[in-house]
Order: C-alpha cells, then structure tokens, then sequence
C-alpha cells in the first residue's frame, strides 16, 4: 500500500473487543497498516472480520505471542510504529479451571511483546508507542460504595485478573526502567456483537432463544459496571492518539446493574423479540453454585478519561442492550459455528453438576 503514515501491530484482533478495534482503525485511517496478530485460540475468529477482510489497509498474521523468536521476526519484519496489545486468556471461570495458560498468555506474552518492541525500536523511540488493553479487576473488589480510580491500589484475587495486574506492571516497569513510551487503560464489562458467549450476556441470549436454563452464580447480587464495546474501541483510538506517556486511563460507562436485574431485563426483552408470553424466559433462571472468590463489584470511575480527553459514552444501556441481542438473534449463523466443537465439552465441564 502507499502513503503509509504508520503501522500499527493490534495483538488480539480477531476476538471480541480487538475485532471491534482493528475494524475502527482499517476503516477510520486508511492510510495506517494494521496488522492483526492473533493466535486464533477457541476465542479468536476471523468470521468476526469478514466485512474488512480484504481491505488494502489490513493484514492478518497468526502468531502466538508466548513464542518470543516468531514476534521478534514478525516486528523485524513490519518494522510497527505502535502496539496495541489485547491478546490475553480473558475468561475468569477458564483462569479458575486452568490459571497456567493465563498465565503464560497474558504475563510471559506481555513480557515477550514489550522485549520485541525494545529491540524494533532501539534508542529511537520518538513517535513510538505501546499500548496494553487491561481491565478494572486489576483493583479487586469494591463493597457498595466507592469507585476505582486510577490511583486505587492493586488488589487482583482471580488468576486471570492477577495476570492482568502483572502485566500491567512490566508494562509501566519497562517504561520507567527503559524508557519504552507506554500507556495502559482499564476497563469495566464490555457487551456487544462478536463476544464468545462463555460471557455473561452471549451465554445467556444464547440460553434463552434455546430453552436451557440460566445459570446465575450465587444469590445474583454481583454488580458489574457494563460498557458498549465500541464505546471501549473510541477510548482506545482516543487514548492510543492523545493520552499522555507513563499515564493510565480509566475507562467505564457509570452503568451499574446486579446479574439478577440484567438478567431479568434480557428475559424481558427476549419475550418481546421471541413472541413469548411475559416472564416466560425468567422461568429458566436457575441458581447454581457460586464462581470461586466472586468479586462482589465492579464499578469505574472515568473522570480523568472524560475531562482530559474527552470521551464519553454514546450508547444507553437499554439501548445498546436491545442492539446486541437483536444481532445474536440475527447471526445464528455465527453462534452455531463458534459452539460447534470444544464449546460443547467447556459448557459440560463448567456447568453440568454445578
Ligand atoms: P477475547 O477472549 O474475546 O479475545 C482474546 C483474543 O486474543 C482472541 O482473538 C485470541 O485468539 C487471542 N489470543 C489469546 N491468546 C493468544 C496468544 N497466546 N497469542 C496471540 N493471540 C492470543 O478477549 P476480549 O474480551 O476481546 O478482551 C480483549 C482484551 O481486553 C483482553 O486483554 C482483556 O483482558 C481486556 N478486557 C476485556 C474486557 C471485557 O469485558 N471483555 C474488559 C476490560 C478489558
Ligand atoms: O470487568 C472487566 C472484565 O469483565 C474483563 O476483564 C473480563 O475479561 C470479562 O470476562 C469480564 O469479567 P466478568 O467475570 O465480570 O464477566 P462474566 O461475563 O464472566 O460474568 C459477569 C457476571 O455474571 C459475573 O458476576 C459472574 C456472573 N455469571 C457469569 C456467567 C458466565 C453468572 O452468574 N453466570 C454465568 O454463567
């Protein structure tokens, strides 16, 4: 491609939010080369990029970023003026299974990315900049009031948000040890179109158009602060163009809800989609056993994110929450293939006996 004004390496693009991202960048800077590298684990899917595919602006690799030796060709080789990093294991329950592959994917991964980024970049690191995507479990867990800022002490208590906080620190060590110019945000539940339903929101639209029952952990009292993906994606542009080197950015939608009222306001929205009788659907909803170590809530505090940069959300959740169970029902397609397969053993070994 011509003109070329920068490069920019997105880890994780073919998942839920890095999908988002990667189609905002092709689409709103033609003149930047994006290049996708993604592993395609179970929660990578290329299907989720059809519409910018052959776009002359974009490029997918696979690669595996615990493989040090293939990111460092890879970087040699594209030569990338920014990274923006979501790859990661970024399920809770899979991090309670199986805490290893979260912890190889999302520390030793991070760690390989920034040492393939020091090497690119040598001493020239003008112009330069590499971005970590994490998320506000890094703080641990809130009672009823209070917020997370982002000046609130690190208090990960799942594996999954304890390898996130552990990149989060090589990240801002190697931008004050070496200089590496770096910038992390942090960001509350993401819903919209292309999430793997092992999460909250998919799961359960899935459940409901097909009858199963809708396993809520505990009493349902959890309270998570919900976001619109591309409300998330803006942020990153934003930040990724304006915010400040050694900075970190909050970034959340003030949109709190229980699991149990969310869950009964899909219930309610999925009868009027489905042509069922009022509080049919709530009928599937069953308690099960409690996630291990459950944070109680999640609640971002975005003040910084708004005042210096500017951002602010564009979707009402009511709003957002209707969007995106109208698209899964309107891409079955997509559901029946991402839970072909191994979703099948997962969904047996996380909820059968629960
Ligand atoms: P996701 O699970 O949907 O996608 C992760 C992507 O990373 C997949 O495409 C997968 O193939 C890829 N990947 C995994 N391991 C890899 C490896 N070793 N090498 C290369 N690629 C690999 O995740 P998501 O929900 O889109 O989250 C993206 C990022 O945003 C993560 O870093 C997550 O911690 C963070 N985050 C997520 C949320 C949320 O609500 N989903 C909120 C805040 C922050
Ligand atoms: O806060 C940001 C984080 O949000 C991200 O960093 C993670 O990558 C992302 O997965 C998400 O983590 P949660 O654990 O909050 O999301 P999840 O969709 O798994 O669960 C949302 C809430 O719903 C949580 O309180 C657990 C509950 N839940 C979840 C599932 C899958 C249930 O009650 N039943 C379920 O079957």
């Amino acid at each position: 491609m011509n003109n070329v004004t920068k490069t920019i390496i997105i880890t994780g693009g073919a998942g839920f939010i890095g999908s988002h991202l990667v189609r905002l960048f092709v689409n709103k800077y033609p003149n930047y080369r994006i290049i996708n590298l993604d592993k395609l684990t179970y929660a990578g899917n290329l299907a989720n990029l059809k519409d910018i595919e052959n776009a002359n602006n974009y490029e997918f690799v696979k690669a595996d970023i615990v493989d040090a030796d293939s990111l460092f060709a890879i970087f040699d080789k594209y030569q990338p003026d920014g990274v923006i990093h979501l790859a990661a294991e970024s399920h809770v329950d899979r991090s309670i299974a199986n805490p290893n592959e979260f912890i190889f994917t999302n520390i030793v991964g991070t760690a390989n990315l920034l040492n393939a980024a020091r090497k690119t970049w040598g001493e020239n690191m003008e112009g330069k900049r590499f971005y970590h995507v994490s998320t506000d479990e890094v703080y641990g867990s809130l009672g009823e009031t209070g917020f997370f800022k982002e000046t609130t002490a690190y208090d990960p208590r799942s594996p999954y948000s304890a390898s996130k906080a552990s990149s989060d620190h090589l990240v801002r060590a190697y931008g004050h040890t070496f200089g590496l110019p770096s910038v992390i945000s942090n960001c509350s539940n993401n819903y919209g179109s292309y999430q793997f339903p092992e999460k909250l929101i998919p799961l359960f639209i899935n459940n409901i158009k097909n009858n199963k029952a809708l396993p809520v952990y505990g009493k349902g009292e959890n309270i998570r602060d919900w976001l619109w993906v591309e409300d998330h994606a803006r942020a990153i542009d934003k930040i990724y163009h304006e915010g400040k080197n050694g900075d970190t950015y909050n970034i959340g939608g003030h949109n709190e809800w229980t699991n149990i009222d969310l869950i009964r306001l899909m219930c309610k929205i999925m009868d009027s989609k489905l042509g069922r009788n009022k509080g049919e659907s709530e009928k599937l909803i069953t308690y099960v056993k409690d996630r291990a170590g459950h944070d109680l809530r999640y609640a971002i505090d975005s003040t910084k994110l708004q005042n210096e940069l500017g951002w602010t959300p564009s979707l009402q959740f009511e709003e957002g929450l209707e969007k995106t169970i109208e698209w899964y029902l309107e891409n079955e397609e997509w559901m029946k293939n991402v839970t072909s397969g191994d979703y099948q053993s997962y969904y047996e070994e996380q909820y059968i006996n629960r």
